[in-house]
């Protein structure tokens, strides 16, 4: 038997069918939509590797059942730049060496993308650093990473002030 699914991909529609129930969303994103930007660490919810925002809420995409989310709206790594331009967050991990190796770094940016928009930690790292807690990184750059999300955070608020403002 085969389930048809319809999701928004990065502002993309796209019809999946699937000829087993058990495809989690991360190996949809990788090895069927060729979206390997999203990464496989643990593949049982433990290090936050894969990250995504459904319907903009975070998730792990390990722990999520791609039959689940028929109709889902689905922001990976690949779908935050705009237009040739990184997005806050991206730029500030590079501004802050908020990484490494590189691994843990595009669920770290979707989980920070994510926390912001939840609005609960705003630019105190203490809470920053709980909010991100689910996000683990094996090269210890958590203090670059803070800083990243704590400069996004007050870029983003103060670029939405400044619209307000001009509205
Ligand atoms: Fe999903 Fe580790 S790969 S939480
Ligand atoms: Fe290497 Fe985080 S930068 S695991």
């Amino acid at each position: 038997m085969s389930y048809s699914i319809n999701l928004t991909v990065n502002d993309r529609s796209c019809k999946v069918t699937l000829d087993d129930p058990r495809v989690t969303l991360l190996d949809l994103l990788r090895e069927r939509l060729q979206l390997s930007g999203t990464k496989k660490g643990c593949d049982r919810g433990q290090c936050g590797a894969c990250t995504v925002l459904v319907d903009n809420r975070r998730i792990n995409s390990c722990l999520t059942l791609a039959v689940t989310l028929d109709g889902a709206s689905i922001t990976t790594i690949e779908g935050l730049a705009r237009e040739g331009e990184l997005h806050p967050v991206q730029e500030a991990f590079l501004a802050h060496d908020g990484l490494q190796c590189g691994y843990c770094t595009p669920g770290q940016i979707m989980s920070a993308v994510g926390l912001i928009a939840e609005g609960q930690a705003g630019d105190d790292r203490e809470r920053i650093r709980e909010g991100m807690s689910g996000n683990l990184c094996r090269c210890s750059a958590y203090v670059g990473i803070t800083e990243a999300v704590c400069d996004a955070t007050r870029r983003m608020n103060a670029a939405t002030d400044t619209e307000r403002k001009s509205a």
